[in-house]
């Protein structure tokens, strides 16, 4: 029997068209391997839709996400818009779409592939053998707590205000998420906070600790957040699963990812407690090197690996692309970010050519 899922494609910004692009192809050939049907829709978000309808997330965008089984996005933003009024941003449309969707926690893997170890900035011996999975809240925390805003006191003095606020069901939620990733992978999981300053940590430490007797195959460890930032530049492997807020997992996700040399490798993955999820690359829309067939289009592909893998249960086919991003590095096929000596420098549609040819 053939299973059938409804794909909407949300390509963005600056390199995103190019890149999904690559990866609609890629998987089209999946389907014809492992049984499978997509049905491909695309929409508009971020500074595509702002150009198109003055908005960077049409309600339209939002009803074709809700109605498919998945939701594959490649980035979004650039210089273009970054100066428009918040509500008009582009990033304004990935918050919205998070928030829509109830996208609550988000899957930041950091592996090191032997294949590009000399990608990395970082010595071969600190980084080999490097795998962490960032679980990072996406739909709560300081980027959506109330009240929020640029506001002028009595004295006309103009101040800002953001709040980082978490609610007990909002910090057990993203823990059982995370406890469960940590029993699927090594056991070990560390819960990054501020509770030496910050009470919304201290909640979230308390909850942490509450929780960690249902799970006792799971080592439950805390660490400060600066700390954490230190200790993944110095010692990364001591890490297994992180589990943290949403401005702390934005950051170290940014961190863990450039261990591996590239932050155009690397996948991620937004769950809510039902279909769609969100799959996109942990990078941006690199506009610099947008329409110049320079970008790296392996980490949306890989985003389709994960789709398929937590977004639609099939495995089977994850592990086929998976494997096929393998091969074409084993083969010497690298994009700018992760050239390396003695190695055959592609384009993003020559990286994607050598994906098909493998597959
Ligand atoms: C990310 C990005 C976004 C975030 C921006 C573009 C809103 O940095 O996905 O990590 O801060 O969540
Ligand atoms: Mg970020």
């Amino acid at each position: 029997m053939t299973n059938k899922y409804s794909v909407t494609l949300l390509p963005g910004d600056g390199i995103g068209p190019e890149i999904m692009a690559v990866t609609v192809d890629v998987l089209k050939v999946i389907a014809q391997q492992c049984d499978l049907e997509f049905s491909f829709q695309e929409a508009l978000i971020g500074g595509a839709a702002i150009d198109a309808t003055d908005t960077p997330l049409p309600t339209e965008t939002i009803e074709k996400c809700r109605q498919s089984d998945a939701v594959l996005l490649a980035a979004i933003g650039g210089y273009k818009w970054d100066n428009l009024p918040r509500e008009k941003r582009p990033e304004t449309g990935l918050l919205g779409i998070r928030a829509a969707l109830g996208l609550f926690a988000n899957l930041r893997p950091a592996t090191i592939l032997p294949q590009l170890i000399d990608a990395s900035s970082l010595k071969k011996e600190v980084v080999e053998g490097v795998d962490i999975m960032v679980v990072r809240e996406l739909t709560g925390g300081i980027y959506f707590g109330q009240p929020k805003g640029i506001f002028t006191s009595e004295t006309g003095e103009k101040r800002g205000i953001n709040t980082m606020a978490y609610t007990v069901s909002e910090i057990d939620r993203i823990a059982k998420v995370a406890f469960e990733t940590a029993q699927k992978r090594k056991g070990k999981l560390c819960s990054v906070d501020k509770a030496n300053v910050l009470d919304v940590s201290q909640l979230w430490r308390d909850r942490l600790n509450a929780m960690a007797s249902q799970y006792p195959d799971v080592e439950l460890t805390h660490m400060y957040v600066d700390n954490a930032a230190m200790q993944l530049v110095r010692n990364p492997k001591q890490f297994d699963t992180i589990v943290t807020g949403n401005l702390f997992g934005d950051i170290l996700s940014d961190a863990a990812a450039m261990l591996t040399g590239s932050i155009g490798m690397l996948p991620s993955a937004s769950l809510g407690s039902d279909r769609p999820g969100l799959f996109e690359p942990v990078h941006g829309s690199a506009p610099d090197i947008a329409g110049q067939d320079k970008a790296n289009p392996l980490a949306q592909v890989l985003s389709a690996a994960m789709m398929l893998r937590y977004g639609l249960n099939e495995p089977l086919a994850a592990d086929k692309i998976e494997q096929a991003v393998l091969k074409v590095l084993d083969l010497g096929y690298r994009t700018g970010d992760i050239m390396s000596e003695g190695c055959q420098a592609v384009g993003c549609q020559g990286m994607g050519e050598a994906l098909l040819k493998v597959l």
